[in-house]
């Protein structure tokens, strides 16, 4: 199911290239395989910290959901948001945004660090979605993704190239960094063509893009929240080192909403049907996907168990053509 099927939802077809895949995410890929069709495959969503709300639009909420549960705001009746205890759940703030965690939660993921140099705010968007909550998660680890989805003329080259990236473990997930100059989207050439671009993933489901030039840094967080079974919020803000760019805010807001409209558009032309469609993990590609669903599994393990999290993911690098 994973990269792939959306881009045969689309129409197209995705190269990879094919190697022999081991270690303990392609056996996860085997069992994942083996499965019947029809079943709820992944499980829940893990109980972790999640984003709730806009930092600043906090006052004004009341009440917020998650794993079909409603959180109350200590803040809404105009005092400072309690962001260490809400009942039977644990607040935080952390890029803008309140996040909450069931209290009772065995060993979640520590959330990234925010950057050490204060960055502004220059975009923000959100949409709820009915959605199957994996494939919602899918949808930031997917090298199908921006290309078939994502396919305006200023986000992506329109030539097709082999991209490399090299993947490493990080804290709770992976990290990718482009290894060539096509591996990015080509609107960073306003930045710098002598830039960084690192994309961190951490559980439960936190896709953190670095970019970094001279005198430039730049942050573009995308988060996935379960809001209930079938039901979630798409999350993006991007934090830059140019204040400048704040006065681009709207217009730049306007471009997360265009792109998070494009990301429901997908997933609801997949809701219910996921469980149906084979399970195929082919190749390269569809490596990010298993890396996830093997993850979630570790973390799961180590909640049930009160262990520790043993990361499955192993460095590798990966090629594809899109
Ligand atoms: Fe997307």
């Amino acid at each position: 199911m994973p990269t792939s099927l959306a881009a045969r939802l689309q129409g197209h077809d995705m190269a990879s290239a094919e190697r022999p895949v081991s270690g303990p995410v392609a056996e996860l890929g085997v069992r994942l395989r083996s499965r019947l069709p029809g079943d709820r495959r992944f499980g829940a969503p893990i109980q972790a910290w999640y984003p709730v709300v806009r930092a600043s639009r906090s006052r004004g909420v009341s009440r917020v959901r998650l794993h079909d549960e409603w959180i109350d705001l200590p803040g809404a009746k105009g005092e400072t948001p309690g962001l260490t205890n809400c009942g039977r759940w644990r607040l935080t703030e952390r890029f803008g945004l309140v996040w909450a965690c069931p209290a009772g939660s065995a060993a979640p993921p520590d959330l990234p660090s925010p950057p050490g140099a204060p960055l502004t705010l220059i975009a923000y968007s959100e949409a709820p979605a009915r959605a199957d909550y994996d494939q919602a998660v899918l949808g930031l680890l997917d090298p199908a993704h921006v290309p078939m989805i994502h396919d305006s003329w200023w986000w992506r080259s329109q030539a097709r190239r082999t991209k490399t990236k090299a993947y490493t473990p990080s804290p709770f997930g992976f990290t990718a960094v482009a290894a060539d100059a096509f591996a990015s989207t080509p609107a960073y050439d306003l930045v710098s063509t002598d830039r960084k671009v690192t994309i961190e993933f951490r559980l439960p489901s936190i896709r953190l893009e670095r970019v970094t030039a001279r005198d430039f840094d730049l942050i573009n967080l995308t988060t996935v929240t379960p809001l209930a079974d079938g039901e979630v919020v798409l999350r993006n803000l991007i934090l830059c080192s140019a204040g400048a760019l704040r006065f681009a805010m709207p217009m730049l807001s306007a471009l997360g909403r265009t792109f998070l409209r494009q990301d429901i558009a997908i997933l609801e032309r997949l809701e219910g049907r996921s469980p149906h469609l084979p399970l195929v993990f082919a190749g390269d590609p569809d490596r990010p996907s298993a890396f996830y669903f093997a993850s979630k599994a570790a973390l799961s393990k180590a909640q049930r168990e009160d262990g520790d999290y043993r990361n499955p993911v192993a460095p590798e690098v990966l090629k594809w053509v899109t």
